[in-house]
């Protein structure tokens, strides 16, 4: 079955209540889908290689810290990277949400070059927000996951 697999990392909070959105929104948008499309949440502490190297398509949500990927992220990378690579993942689809407290780039572009490194490149740029997340914020998520769950369904990841 098709596959959204959301994660995340977050420390106050922030990333986290967005990954939730996202996660609840594509449930939503998946029950409506005539083709079934199945949705995961998870930690990026949790998030084990198996379910990375078989999503569709993977969305992360992180913040940024001291201009670069925080801890999570970097953990999840450092176990999944080389066993992703020797396994011949390659292609992967994939999208960041980012919200940090005045920049980001940094963290997307880490996280560009470290899935380059598994020939992968970004559906789209960066969804980057920044503070406290408003329903501007929350709404932006929820249009990304719809459209997410939407062309995974039609198979275009
Ligand atoms: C230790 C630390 C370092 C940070 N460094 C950056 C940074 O380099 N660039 C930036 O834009 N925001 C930085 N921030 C701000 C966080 O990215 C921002 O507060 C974010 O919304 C926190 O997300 P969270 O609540 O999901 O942990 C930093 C925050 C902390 C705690």
């Amino acid at each position: 079955m098709p596959s959204l697999l959301i994660i995340f990392h977050s420390q106050s909070g922030r990333n986290q209540s967005l990954a939730l959105r996202c996660y609840e929104k594509a449930k939503q948008q998946a029950q409506v889908s005539d083709n079934p499309v199945s949705v995961t949440l998870r930690r990026a502490f949790d998030c084990e290689f198996d379910e990375f190297a078989a999503a569709s398509f993977v969305l992360f949500i992180t913040p940024e810290n001291f201009a670069s990927i925080p801890g999570g992220m970097k953990d999840f990378f450092d176990r999944t990277f080389y066993p992703a690579e020797r396994l011949g993942v390659q292609a992967k689809s994939y999208c960041c949400i980012i919200d940090c407290g005045n920049d980001g780039s940094q963290t997307a572009l880490q996280i560009e070059k470290i899935m380059k490194g598994l020939h992968s490149t970004p559906a789209q740029p960066p969804l980057v927000l920044y503070g406290e997340p408003d329903e501007d914020s929350f709404q932006a998520v929820e249009e990304l996951t719809e459209a997410l769950v939407c062309a995974i369904e039609m198979g275009i990841y």
